[in-house]
């Protein structure tokens, strides 16, 4: 399919923008300082903190990181949940949802059945998804545009 572009201008910490991408659901999350800062200490919760598995369909060499992202600041994910494909809710702040433990550092909860991902599309332990979310191959074209594809 071919690539969409997305204009991240004027993006707030916590705002989330959606570009439809072959189909699927892309979105780029803008994350605040704390956010960034947090993907580097709940390893231990996460099934794959590394995102090692799948790397050629999930993380393009760029996004192997912690962030998984070129830019710290910009999520750029498929939003997708990788058990059987509902489109999880973002949650961003922590403690804003009850059911989940205080650990909990906010991200993206599948209501099908309990998946939870950080705030970098990472998978927590334990749950039924297997993967990651898939980073989607992209780039930046200036500051406040990313082309997808
Ligand atoms: Fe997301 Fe099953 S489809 S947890």
């Amino acid at each position: 399919g071919a690539a969409v572009e997305i204009d991240i201008s004027g993006m707030k910490p916590d705002e989330m923008r959606m570009v439809e991408w072959r189909g699927k659901p892309v979105w780029v999350v803008r994350r605040t300082p704390e956010q960034v800062a947090e993907l580097s200490k709940i390893d231990s919760e996460l099934a794959d903190p590394d995102s090692l598995r799948n790397q050629a369909e999930l993380t393009p060499s760029y996004a192997q990181n912690q962030w998984r992202s070129i830019n710290p600041e910009y999520l750029v994910v498929v939003g997708i949940c990788t058990h059987l494909g509902c489109s999880p809710s973002a949650k961003f702040e922590a403690g804003a949802q009850p059911s989940l433990p205080n650990t909990w550092p906010g991200g993206f909860l599948c209501p099908c059945h309990g998946s939870t991902f950080d705030l970098a599309g990472r998978v927590f332990k334990n749950k039924p998804a297997p993967d990651n979310m898939e980073v989607p191959p992209h780039m930046y074209l200036s500051d406040t545009k990313i082309v997808i594809g």
